[in-house]
């Protein structure tokens, strides 16, 4: 789709004018501390901004540091993410830290490819980073985003639009001076539109999966495993015992078990070689 420079010229002037008066205030924009940052686009690739705002100073007050993150023990750190979910994350976030302490003396890297080399971070949150802590001009797409330029430049498309479509008005409505301000207004913009659009607009991307329901999910179990492990020493002793009190059959919960085993969700026995 081609776009005049009339209509990429509206477009920006419609953004900052919602922005101005709309934007939205965070800790996390507050500061132009690498960790602090990092800790904050982490929590927020899965979690509603409502709960991260809640959970994110008693993390930091917990962990204040690269450092500190990539001393503390596995189970210290998914313990601190109780009810933040997608539990991976967490253990993502110390093998991050170790790596950040060890390869690059406790600096966050200014550089895409190295950012996606850390655990957890993908090419959104590599580029929400550079933009955020760094303010480099960078183009990425996260869903607020992503439900921007679907609501103002793809409205009548009656087909799916892959995030290789997007990019290019991503890139061209950049404020190439201004990027982590302007990122933020599109964040802002595309969340009021989630809350304000009936039909959401992200409905029209190539990655628009419905979110299945939490109950009876395995995602439902992995957190309850995960809750009864922290609460009884770290990992689960008595699989049968634990299946009777959930009232789940002993083989789904050894599954699941076994898989979240391998994440590194639970210490590896001593007995076993
Ligand atoms: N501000 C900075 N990063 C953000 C994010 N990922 N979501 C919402 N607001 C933010």
């Amino acid at each position: 789709m081609t776009q005049s420079s009339r209509g990429i010229r509206s477009f920006r002037i419609r953004v900052s004018v919602f922005y101005k008066k709309n934007h939205r205030t965070f800790p996390w924009r507050a500061t132009r501390n690498a960790y602090k940052i990092f800790i904050s686009e982490i929590m927020l690739q899965q979690t509603h901004v409502d709960r991260v705002r809640k959970k994110y100073p008693q993390f930091l007050k917990e962990f204040p540091s690269f450092f500190s993150l990539a001393s503390a023990s596995p189970r210290h750190v998914l313990a601190s993410w109780n009810g933040l979910g997608y539990n991976r994350r967490a253990l993502n976030l110390k093998a991050a830290s170790e790596m950040i302490v060890n390869e690059y003396g406790g600096h966050l890297p200014r550089d895409r490819g190295a950012l996606e080399a850390l655990p957890g971070v993908g090419v959104g949150t590599s580029g929400s980073l550079m933009a955020f802590v760094y303010n480099e001009p960078v183009v990425f797409i996260e869903t607020n985003i992503r439900r921007v330029f679907l609501y103002h430049f793809f409205r009548d498309a009656d087909r799916a639009i892959a995030d290789r479509e997007i990019m290019p008005l991503v890139e061209k409505t950049l404020d190439i001076d201004n990027p982590r301000e302007w990122y933020y207004a599109l964040m802002d913009y595309g969340s009021w539109l989630g809350k304000t659009i009936v039909e959401n607009p992200n409905k029209k991307s190539a990655l628009y999966r419905k979110q299945g329901a939490f109950h009876g999910s395995r995602r439902e179990l992995r957190g309850r495993i995960l809750k009864y492990a922290l609460s009884h020493g770290g990992y689960i002793r008595d699989i049968w015992a634990f299946s009777r009190a959930i009232k789940l059959p002993e083989r789904k919960i050894r599954e699941v078990y076994a898989i979240m085993a391998k994440e590194g969700f639970f210490p590896r026995s001593k007995k076993r070689r």
